[in-house]
């Protein structure tokens, strides 16, 4: 009987050990209502893509985030991409204080969560390791996009791990971004 229960306990173990290591968009959801609900921080021109990302964080977090302090458990940051107008010629769109012309076109959408124990979950060697941040990407429709290279999102938001591993809320919220 007790030998049975070690058994089946140790098979338990090896079914969570083959579990995804990281990030899945089962975990990290895109909340349906971030247009509405979140609180549009920041907005960046990307024009080596042709692209302008908006930013979003959820009013929870951001409510109590604190200048030059690790950001809440429980923060979302959500950063939308979209088409950057482009005229006839080809040449971006400048509006009159020289920054990029969002279209309507979303091009694609990414999410950063930070929850208690996503870290854990995660095991991922220490030049990857984000603490508890977990990362998901979603095609402009808001289904998964399977083909994003989730490993890559801790790579690269590593070199802020001194900003909570943000690159723009963090600083945001040290600028004295209004509540
Ligand atoms: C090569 C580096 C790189 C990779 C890979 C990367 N990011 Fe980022 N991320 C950035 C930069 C830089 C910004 C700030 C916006 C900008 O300058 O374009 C950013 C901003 C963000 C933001 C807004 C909050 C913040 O940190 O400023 C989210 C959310 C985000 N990335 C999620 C993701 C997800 C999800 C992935 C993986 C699918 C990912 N990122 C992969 C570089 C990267």
């Amino acid at each position: 009987m007790r030998r049975q229960l070690i058994v089946a306990l140790a098979a338990g173990a090896a079914v969570a050990v083959a579990a995804p290591l990281f990030a899945t968009p089962d975990r990290v959801k895109l909340p349906e209502a971030y247009k509405t609900d979140f609180v549009l921080y920041n907005h960046v021109d990307r024009p080596d893509r042709k692209r302008v990302r908006f930013m979003y964080v959820n009013p929870e977090a951001h409510a109590i985030a604190e200048p030059g302090k690790v950001l809440p458990e429980g923060t979302v940051l959500v950063m939308e991409d979209h088409e950057a107008a482009v005229s006839a010629d080809g040449n971006l769109v400048l509006d009159k204080d020289g920054r990029l012309a969002p279209t309507d076109a979303l091009t694609g959408l990414f999410v950063m969560e930070k929850r208690a124990g996503f870290g854990a979950a995660n095991d991922l060697p220490p030049e990857k390791d984000n603490g508890d941040w977990d990362y998901a990407a979603y095609k402009a429709d808001g289904s998964p996009n399977t083909e994003a290279k989730l490993e890559n999102c801790f790579a690269c938001h590593m070199s802020r791990s001194g900003r909570d591993f943000t690159f723009t809320y963090f600083k945001n919220v040290e600028d004295g971004l209004p509540k």
